[in-house]
């Protein structure tokens, strides 16, 4: 494997390349719950060098229609500096305390008041909202340099890369999942999801650079095996890995736990897996549908029902990953490795988790959750 780590390009947050897309490509049906696109992004001459396990931060732009609706709510249209600061500076979707409390100081609202006080009330009203829905339920008329005050900084978005320079030396592929969720009768969007699942389009100029991941690699000696975890877009950085393995001819086993909602709907990368496993890259496949019957099966379920093999892997020396949702999949994946330890490897909780922690020190389980 070639030793570049993205820290010697050129390219960073203050400079970043102007990249643009080759392809967008939809992974998932019309009709699957949540959406997701596969995206590539061309490298030109950038000289831009990344491994499996990197990300992409991209710079977005915020959706035209949500801005002129904050206008139009804070009696602020037509104010064309504003309108360009709300789509390309501020962050206008995400909901954050410091902007609750600032709204709430000039608002003079005395039920926004009681909700800033009461910090477990504002968690629950805060759940399913935006901005747009702060604003709609408490009507104010901030002055433009009021509602710029509430307002931080629009952050870049990370997305971890899909695909190997080993196999495609001038483009970075990515996994995009779309946020998209119901507040009162009105969709809102993910402001980085959207802009890139959406509004993107061939003639958009994508300023990017690469994020070095060093704690998300594949190991050293390409004969080690690996178990990799990656339901949902989890999946993106284990297609980066198998097509780095198969690109380099690495002989360590590979074997994949992934998943989605439905197989018909949303069986992301489903034709490459099925091909891999069918030419023995992928040593073993293991999909969760989680709602294609009546019980939800997850990863973790498979886990555990493959429990000695999983076992007997580790002993063997494999490496293992987890990729994806870190609010409730990345700490149930543990669990149930803690209970495989527990299990297969006769030791009582306390060991386990020292075992666990163990590999985590020899940097034989890493972790790359968002
Ligand atoms: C290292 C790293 C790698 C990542 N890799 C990927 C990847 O490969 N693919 C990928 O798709 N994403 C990935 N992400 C996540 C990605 O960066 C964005 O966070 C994601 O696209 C959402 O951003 P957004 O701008 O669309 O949403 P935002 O506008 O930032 O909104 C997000 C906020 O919306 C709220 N929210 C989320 N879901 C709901 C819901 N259902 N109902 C109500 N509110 C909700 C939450 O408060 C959340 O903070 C990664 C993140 C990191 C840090
Ligand atoms: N409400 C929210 O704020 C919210 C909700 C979901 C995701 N997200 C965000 O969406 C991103 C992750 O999206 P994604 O596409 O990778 O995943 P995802 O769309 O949330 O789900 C992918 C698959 O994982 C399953 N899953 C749900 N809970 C799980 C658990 N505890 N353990 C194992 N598998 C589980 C889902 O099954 P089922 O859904 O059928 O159970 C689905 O089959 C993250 O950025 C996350 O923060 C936010």
């Amino acid at each position: 494997m070639t030793a570049v780590s993205s820290s010697s390009n050129q390219w960073n947050r203050d400079h970043p390349y102007a990249s643009r897309l080759l392809l967008k490509r939809p992974l998932t049906t019309v009709g699957a719950v949540k959406q997701v696109m596969h995206m590539e992004l061309d490298l030109g001459d950038s000289g831009l060098r990344y491994q499996p396990g990197d990300t992409v931060a991209l710079r977005i732009e915020n959706d035209p229609g949500l801005v002129q609706e904050i206008l139009q709510l804070c009696g602020l249209a037509g104010d064309h500096e504003l309108e360009l600061a709300l789509q390309r500076d501020h962050e206008i979707t995400q909901v954050h305390p410091g902007f609750f409390r600032n709204y709430a100081a000039f608002c003079h609202n005395p039920d926004l008041q009681q909700l800033v006080n009461d910090s477990k009330q504002l968690r629950t009203y805060l759940e399913h909202k935006q901005i747009v829905d702060v604003l709609r339920d408490f009507p104010a008329s901030p002055s433009r340099d009021q509602l710029r005050s509430c307002l931080r900084r629009l952050q870049e978005r990370q997305y971890s890369i899909a695909s190997s320079q080993c196999q495609t030396p001038a483009s970075v592929a990515l996994t995009v999942g779309m946020l998209q969720f119901d507040s009162n009768g009105h969709v809102r969007h993910g402001a980085g999801s959207g802009f890139l699942s959406g509004r993107v389009t061939a003639s958009t100029t994508l300023l990017m650079h690469i994020v070095d991941n060093p704690n998300f690699r594949l190991p050293a000696d390409p004969a080690t095996p690996v178990i990799m975890i990656g339901p949902g877009t989890g999946i993106a950085p284990f297609r980066a890995f198998l097509q780095e393995r198969q690109c380099r001819g690495a002989s360590g086993r590979n074997w994949l736990f992934a998943g989605n909602r439905r197989r018909n709907d949303d069986f992301l990368y489903g034709d490459e897996l099925l091909a891999w496993q069918a030419s023995g890259v992928l040593t073993r496949l293991d999909v969760a549908f989680s709602r294609d019957q009546p019980d939800t099966i997850h990863v973790q379920h498979l886990l555990l029902q493959q429990a000695p093999a999983v076992h007997a892997w580790l002993q063997e020396g494999a490496h293992i990953y987890v990729c994806g949702d870190a609010r409730h999949m990345a700490e149930d994946v543990q669990k149930t490795l803690l209970a495989i330890l527990e299990q297969q490897g006769g030791l009582a909780a306390e060991p386990a988790r020292q075992y666990l922690t163990g590999l985590r020190q020899q940097h034989r389980y890493q972790r790359d959750v968002y």
